[in-house]
């Protein structure tokens, strides 16, 4: 059966491969422990993720129904050909600009210059304030967003606010001010020079509050070289206070870190309690009616996947088996709505037939008047 079921094979192997590893306990697990990112929120608020089922009570928008993060559901995403790849601009800095990263009890964020910004990809443009990650423990994986229910190592996001608003936080709190760019950590083969940037230096900030100033890097290596590939969906801050302000794009493409980089990520930092700061990752949260667009088909060219009984909500590695099926109503619907398309403009043409019947001649004369007038005044 298929590259699907191979992978998940493989992965199963790599997963008991890992201390602790074999349950996907982090659903409790993940419930202790602190913090992620507050995507900078107001005020030095006192949330924690063990508390994370009761962020409602104090955060109204954390009980929302526009939340993030969520699992994207592969078989389920629209595929959208107007998105367009996203584009970065000034996101390579020279090493004498120094920037300040941070240990906040949540995560380790690293502030961003406004010069880095989203040029392309989104219908506004859009300006870099901080990046952070989160991640799982040496016994589990800690994404926040999941894909078909697979969660990953560890998830970066990198937060920007709309050009339109003078600041992040006059921008937090409009449902055009966030988009955060997002994308999945695994392990690979190599040491990722770039996340080394910020992993080298994490043992200087292990306690909440401590910050050290890196030498600038390029920061668009912290993300995929791939940035056509996406889905993209409206949500939440991931963190209290959850406003229901963020345009998220979740790149398709993953990055690859060692082994040994994983483990510094997971085991560097310590929280407010002075306990590790793991597992500093939220639970998905209920879609209720949103879309999730995709920039790319997700589901005409997949291979048919695992066995019968998958329900498509997808909580394991196994997938939904609809994804053929989804092809296939996309691919009539689409050829219906080619045929409307086609009769449409069929009957465009044939009505401007007959209208410039009438107006060609004076059309032409005008258009002809018009050129020899800007000439004569140019
Ligand atoms: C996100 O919200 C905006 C404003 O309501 C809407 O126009 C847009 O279609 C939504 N995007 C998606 C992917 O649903
Ligand atoms: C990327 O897209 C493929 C095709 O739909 C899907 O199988 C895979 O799970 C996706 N991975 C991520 C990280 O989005
Ligand atoms: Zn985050």
């Amino acid at each position: 059966m298929s590259r699907a079921a191979l992978r998940v094979t493989l992965l199963l192997l790599a997963a008991l491969g890992r201390p602790g590893a074999g349950s996907e306990h982090d659903e409790e697990h993940g419930g202790q422990d602190n913090p992620s990112s507050r995507e900078k929120g107001p005020g030095h608020s006192h949330w924690s993720y063990e508390d994370r089922e009761h962020w409602g009570v104090d955060y109204p928008d954390c009980a929302g129904t526009v939340q993030s993060p969520i699992n994207i559901d592969t078989a389920k995403t629209i595929f959208s050909p107007q998105l367009r790849p996203i584009q970065l601009s000034g996101y390579s800095l020279p090493a004498n600009e120094k920037l300040k990263l941070r240990n906040n009890g949540h995560t380790v964020l690293l502030e961003l210059p406004e010069s880095l910004a989203i040029t392309g990809g989104y219908a506004q443009q859009y300006r870099a304030v901080q990046l952070h990650l989160h991640w799982g423990s040496p016994s589990g994986p800690g994404s926040e967003h999941t894909v078909n229910g697979h969660r990953f190592a560890a998830e970066i996001h990198v937060v920007h606010y709309n050009t339109k608003y003078d600041s992040f936080k006059e921008a937090m709190v409009h449902p055009d001010g966030l988009a955060v760019l997002g994308a999945f950590l695994e392990v690979g083969p190599r040491e990722n020079p770039y996340y080394q940037e910020i992993l080298e230096h994490l043992y200087k900030i292990q306690r909440e509050g401590e910050e050290v100033l890196v030498p600038g890097f390029n920061i668009a290596g912290l993300l995929p070289a791939n940035l056509k590939l996406y889905f993209h969906y409206n949500g939440s801050l991931t963190t209290p206070p959850c406003y229901q302000t963020v345009k998220w794009t979740v790149f398709n493409q993953t990055m690859l870190l060692s082994h040994d980089q994983m483990s510094m990520l997971v085991m560097s930092l310590r929280n407010d309690d002075s306990k590790p700061l793991q597992n500093n990752y939220r639970m998905i949260q209920d879609l209720h009616r949103r879309r999730v667009l995709s920039s790319f088909q997700t589901t005409l060219f997949s291979v048919k996947q695992l066995p019968p009984g998958s329900d498509s909500s997808a909580t394991t590695e196994g997938q939904s088996s609809s994804s053929f099926h989804a092809g296939d109503v996309l691919a009539v619907l689409f050829g219906v709505l080619f045929a409307i398309t086609a009769l449409a403009f069929l009957l465009y043409i044939y009505k401007h037939r007959s209208q410039n019947a009438r107006l060609d001649s004076p059309t032409k004369s005008k258009v002809i008047y018009t050129a020899a007038t800007t000439e004569n005044t140019a």
